[in-house]
């Protein structure tokens, strides 16, 4: 069985992510880059994470029109990432180029496409800031509105809070990958997320993938956390 869990690096230095990695890698699935690690230790960093034998999820959110996101995500493919993420507001052409140049740049370096996941609204965005932009402004409809969009696109994956899991599966296609933050177990402190659940309950309602960040960094223990975490989420299945 796939061990579903990936490990949100949000740490600010390559060594202090490294060594996580490596004490945890034995009872993870595959480990995420974000935009504070990757502004400040750049593509190096990922390869050195790739050289441990890691998956890495690369969550830079390209936006941008279709010919840079293209290019942005052939660079990712030749990175030899695992998954990468892209926003789904970027539109259809975005989604498609997206997709096509992950298929394509794979193929011309013999090696597996990357999962290209879309990200639809913002879990920090709530009804207000989404009228603020002048469209749609119920958050459920502008999600389903963007994963039905990414789904005609070619996309494979969507990134969603625990909550649209449910929801999300009721009509997309049963091979859409979710990938969703907002894990918790009920061990940790409380922080920031605010509508979350467990690795269980998020992998029985029909998760792929589940981001957990600061309940292995931040644990006092990371191993055994994500050791716990890890069996909690397959313990489901
Ligand atoms: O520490 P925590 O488990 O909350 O980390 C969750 C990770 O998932 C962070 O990297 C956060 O930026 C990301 N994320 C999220 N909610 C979203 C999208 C991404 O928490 N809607």
């Amino acid at each position: 069985m796939r061990n579903p869990i990936i490990v949100a690096l949000d740490l600010p230095a390559a060594d202090a992510a490294l060594d996580l990695a490596r004490r945890v890698a034995p009872h993870v699935g595959a480990f995420k880059v974000g935009k504070e690690l990757f502004v400040a230790e750049g593509p190096d960093f990922v390869r050195r994470l790739r050289g441990t034998g890691a998956s890495v999820f690369l969550d830079l959110k390209f936006h941008d029109i279709p010919n840079t996101v293209a290019k942005a995500v052939a660079s990712a493919v030749r990175l030899d990432v695992q998954m990468l993420t892209v926003h789904c507001s970027g539109g259809s052409a975005m989604l498609r180029a997206a997709e096509e140049s992950a298929q394509s740049t794979a193929a011309t370096l013999g090696r597996p496409a990357p999962l290209v996941l879309g990200v639809t609204v913002l879990t920090s965005m709530d009804a207000a800031a989404l009228a603020e932009l002048g469209g749609e402004t119920d958050i459920t409809r502008q999600v389903e509105r963007l994963a039905r969009l990414a789904a005609g696109a070619g996309i494979r994956g969507l990134v969603c809070s625990p909550l649209e899991i449910t929801p999300l599966r009721a009509f997309l296609p049963g091979s859409m990958q979710l990938v969703t933050p907002g894990i918790r177990t009920g061990a940790e402190k409380s922080d920031d997320q605010k509508r979350t659940l467990g690795p269980s309950e998020a992998m029985t309602a029909g998760a792929s993938w589940l981001v957990v960040g600061r309940p292995i960094y931040a644990a006092k223990d990371p191993v055994e956390a994500a050791k716990a975490i890890a069996a909690m989420a397959m313990g489901s299945r």
